[in-house]
């Protein structure tokens, strides 16, 4: 059969690993891998759907400017993890910023208005194929990057592979849609302590026969500083005999001899045949403790095994930042509010500190809470308001109840719940200010309608999924709330991922906080 092959001139990049083209006969989207936006070449069509096709890059006639002309890792183009490194970093930037337009333009969201109305929204830079149209639509939002988008992955979790032959261990990433594991010695998005670390583990394991199908995965999480690591196994439970624990042991107690910054050693159970790849238990099994500390600006932070910690510190402190500026503005708000007499709080509590000549306390309230990593950091910056999290992990509540411990703090509860238990109990609705930040699917229609009877007159969303996150921005919309400002960040450079914070409002601007 001779191969479809045709000419293309890529228009855009997807919310995800393609960038995409119209195919000029049957005028369909094509989705195309390592392909940039700009470039004019010629790719093979593999796939063919109702309304798509996909293909592969045959070759490049002109490349695009956009393009990276030397991408750092040489397994890119392989590796399931920088779909996007092969884009000039500036403009993996713009991309994003289009995706999440794309997204709010999809689920039809009204933009904040004092920035730029709805009619700003251009079809054209749909069409354009150099991306510098896209450029110049849309000032307003902008994503931030990082001055240095390397080394910025605190975590790992590597699949494992024992060589047959040779016994052998390999750890790495699978190549893009397949079971074939890429043995990785350098990646250039990590922290660089973990490299010499995992080939130590290599070594070790291949030498004590510790390998597949027991070993699944290895964890490594590391402090900011490079100066606190985690290491965990992650094992099948049925098949560990107790000269495999023995094994283990010997393995863990070398690499915490040989690795000074090693202070945890854990290994961690699942069974299960999913995609999940931590499983419940996890256990110490070398060392005396099983967590790390990291610092995020002014707040400690203890981290165990399966507890959720953002990746990129730096710019999760920058997003830090912009939520406290948004809780500060609440609290400035607040107070003109109380200075010109208006009636502020509908609950009693509030009363002694009001009538004390204080500022008047906010209750705000931190949902999917993970170790606190937001509720510690505001609690701490303002002491007057009180906080309360939840979260549904238990070792990261857990942790949460340490954070509060390690930075003395008195203004700060956290619960163990879930999002769908917590927002069913009327005296749960009781906040001035909501934050969430749930995983990527987002809220589901019954949590945000429950939020939106509760006395919240702020909600502050942060996402890491530009769609979900418009899906749920379009609800609240529905439920009298109004997006007011957007500020996006990249968490994940070389990656299609974005990270959002959105602030709502209820459309009255006039409405004050617990009015
Ligand atoms: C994106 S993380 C955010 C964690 C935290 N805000 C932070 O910045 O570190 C989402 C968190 O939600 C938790 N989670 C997932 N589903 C949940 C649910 N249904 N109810 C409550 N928490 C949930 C996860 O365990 C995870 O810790």
């Amino acid at each position: 059969m001779v191969a479809d092959i045709k000419d293309f001139k890529i228009d855009s990049m997807s919310f995800g690993l393609h960038a995409i083209a119209t195919d000029p006969d049957s005028g369909i989207k094509v989705f195309i891998e390592n392909a940039c936006p700009g470039d004019e070449l010629k790719a093979e069509i593999y796939d063919v759907q109702k309304d798509m096709a996909f293909a592969h890059i045959a070759e490049i006639s002109s490349a695009s400017p956009l393009r990276e002309e030397d991408p750092r890792c040489k397994l890119h183009k392989i590796c399931g993890s920088c779909q996007w490194q092969h884009i000039k970093y500036e403009e993996q930037l713009n991309f994003k910023r289009i995706n999440l337009l794309d997204a709010f333009k999809l689920n039809k969201v009204k933009l904040p208005s004092d920035d730029y109305e709805e009619e700003n929204y251009n079809d054209d830079y749909e069409k354009e194929s150099t991306g510098n149209k896209a450029r110049k639509q849309h000032q307003n939002i902008s994503v931030k990057g990082l001055s240095n988008p390397w080394h910025f992955r605190n975590k790992v979790i590597y699949p494992v592979e024992t060589v047959k032959s040779t016994g052998r261990l390999l750890a790495g990433y699978y190549k893009t849609k397949s079971n074939d594991l890429i043995n990785i010695k350098h990646c250039p998005i990590q922290y660089s302590i973990f490299e010499e670390l995992m080939e130590g583990i290599k070594e070790l394991c291949s030498g004590e026969g510790i390998g597949t199908p027991l070993l699944r995965h290895v964890l490594l999480r590391s402090s900011y500083d490079e100066n606190e690591v985690l290491v965990s196994f992650i094992l099948r439970k049925k098949l560990l005999k107790a000269r495999d624990r023995h094994a283990i042991k010997r393995i863990f107690d070398v690499i915490l001899r040989e690795f000074p910054e090693v202070k945890a050693a854990t290994i961690n159970y699942n069974d299960d045949s999913t995609n999940v790849i931590l499983g419940e238990e996890t256990e110490l099994i070398a060392g005396d403790r099983d967590y790390i500390v990291d610092k995020l600006k002014d707040i400690q932070v203890k981290i165990s095994t399966s507890s959720f910690f953002q990746i990129n510190n730096e710019q999760f402190c920058n997003i830090l930042e912009s939520i406290k500026s948004f809780i500060e503005q609440a609290r400035s708000e607040n107070q003109r509010n109380t200075e010109n007499g208006v009636s502020l709080h509908a609950q009693q509590d509030l009363k002694e500190t009001e009538t004390q000549g204080a500022v008047s306390r906010l209750k705000i309230l931190d949902a999917y809470s993970g170790i606190g990593s937001i509720s510690l950091s505001l609690a701490q910056a303002f002491p007057q308001h009180s906080f309360k999290s939840f979260e549904l992990n238990n070792a990261a509540v857990i942790n949460a109840k340490d954070n509060i411990k390690l930075n003395d703090l008195n203004n700060l509860e956290v619960e163990l719940a879930s999002a769908e238990d917590y927002f069913k109990e009327e005296e749960n609705l009781d906040f001035d200010i909501i934050i969430l930040n749930p995983p990527r699917k987002g809220c589901s229609n019954k949590i945000l309608e429950n939020i939106s009877k509760s006395t919240a007159k702020w909600i502050i969303y942060l996402s890491c999924n530009p769609s979900t996150l418009a899906r749920d921005i379009k609800f609240l919309e529905g439920a009298n709330f109004k997006l007011e400002e957007i500020k996006a960040f990249d968490m994940f450079p070389h990656t299609f991922h974005l990270e959002t914070l959105a602030l709502l409002r209820p459309h009255s601007k006039t409405a004050p906080l617990n009015n």
